[in-house]
Order: structure tokens, then C-alpha cells, then sequence
């Protein structure tokens, strides 16, 4: 049912927060011109309305594509939420089809997340799970809150992104663990310019395989 049966490509991306998944996801789709989903805004944009007091599977259920243009959905307290709405099973099964659907596009489809290699696309062609120490990547994510004028401390996102790294490891349904086919790629020393080669190069030679 995950297959790309249209012959698409599809590219599925995960890791721990702020691992630098999103900028290799658009990287890659931009590059060969597939579509992109950041899956992870849509646990984010449930997490906005049971903010706002919405019962979770609800939200879930209710999800709308504008729902997504919410530029509050990269704030810290929404990321810290998300987590807490993505071990809610009825809200994780609420988000499945959409997702596979998406990823079964004709021209090809990059999902960044952290179930799409183990749960949401097992047959995926190219599979990454891309990691960095929390250190750098709270470095990362400090410096893309700090850049939109967010005023946070360097410790805050440190303690943010290791309280949902935990919670997003720990959960009983699709917990957050590379899939047993998945290439690691440890950005830890490594420009996101030469992780983004190297998965370029991943799908490059698996499309050439295919002929
Ligand atoms: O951008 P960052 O890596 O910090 O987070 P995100 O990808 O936007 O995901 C926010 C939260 O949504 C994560 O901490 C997970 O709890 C959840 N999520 C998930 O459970 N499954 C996914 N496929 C994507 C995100």
C-alpha cells in the first residue's frame, strides 16, 4: 500500500529535533523537483488548536491545508506540544492516510519526520536518518529561532529539544529510531551542504538503478 506504485520517487527522511531534516528534505525535492511534506508540522499544527483548547483527536481529524500557513507553528511551546499530541494514537492513525497519500505522488515525494522510513513508508526507496549531538543541534535551532526574532536562550532550546528527543523515543507507537534500512548520516562535524550531497547522491543512484 506504501509502494510507489506510480513509479515516483519516494525519498523518506527521518531523525531527532532540529537534526537539520527539513533543510535536506527541501534541498533534495528542489533538486530533482519532487514534492516535500514536513510531517512534523502537522503534529505541530494539531498542537496549535489543543493549545487553543481543541480535544486532540479532533484537531487531527479536522486538519485542514490552511491550517499549516500558521507561522507560530515553529515556536518552541508548539514543538514541546506536538510531542506531547504525537504519542496520542488516534491522532498519529488520523494522519496516516494523508501522509501516505502524498508520498505516493507520480513525480516523486520527500516526507521528513520520524516514523516515515519505519512506519508511515517501510517500502520507501531511499531512506535516511540523519543525526546530530544535541548540542549542535540546539546550536542550529538556536540560531533559526534567534534569526526570526524569537527571544529564547541558547538552554532553553538545549533543554527543549532533549525533553522531546526522549519523549519522541520513548512512546509505544512509532517511536522515533532509524529504520533497519536506513543510511545514518551524523551531521554533527559535517556542513549540511555535504549531508545534502551525499543524499542527492543516495537518490541519484538508486534512480539509475531503477532505469
Ligand atoms: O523541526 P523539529 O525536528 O524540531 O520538529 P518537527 O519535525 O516539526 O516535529 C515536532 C514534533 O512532532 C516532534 O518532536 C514529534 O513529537 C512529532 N512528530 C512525530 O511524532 N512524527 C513525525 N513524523 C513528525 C513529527
Amino acid at each position: 500500500m506504501t509502494k510507489n506504485v506510480n513509479g515516483g520517487m519516494t525519498v523518506a527522511i527521518d531523525g531527532p529535533a532540529a537534526a537539520g531534516k527539513g533543510t535536506v528534505a527541501k534541498a533534495v525535492a528542489a533538486h530533482f523537483g519532487f514534492a516535500h511534506l514536513d510531517t512534523g508540522l502537522l503534529y505541530r499544527a494539531v498542537a496549535a488548536k489543543t493549545l487553543k483548547g481543541m480535544d486532540a483527536e479532533e484537531a487531527a481529524q479536522t486538519l485542514a491545508p490552511v491550517d499549516l500557513e500558521d507561522p507560530s507553528l515553529r515556536n518552541p511551546d508548539v514543538a514541546q506540544e506536538a510531542s506531547k499530541v504525537a504519542v496520542i494514537p488516534a491522532v498519529r492513525a488520523a494522519l496516516v492516510r494523508f501522509q501516505r497519500s502524498f508520498a505516493a505522488r507520480a513525480g516523486g515525494a520527500v516526507l521528513d519526520g520520524r516514523d516515515i522510513g519505519t512506519v508511515i513508508c517501510p517500502d520507501a526507496p531511499v531512506k535516511l536518518f540523519i543525526t546530530a549531538s544535541p548540542e549542535v543541534r540546539a546550536q542550529r535551532r538556536f540560531a533559526e529561532l534567534s534569526g526570526k526574532g524569537i527571544e529564547i536562550t541558547y538552554e532553553t532550546v538545549l533543554d527543549d529539544v532533549k525533553q522531546r528527543d526522549m519523549r519522541d523515543m520513548s512512546r509505544d507507537q512509532a517511536p522515533l529510531k532509524p529504520a533497519d534500512d536506513a543510511k545514518q548520516i551524523d551531521t554533527t562535524e559535517m556542513a549540511i551542504e555535504d549531508a545534502v550531497a551525499a543524499a542527492v547522491a543516495l537518490v541519484e543512484a538508486k534512480l539509475a538503478d531503477r532505469g
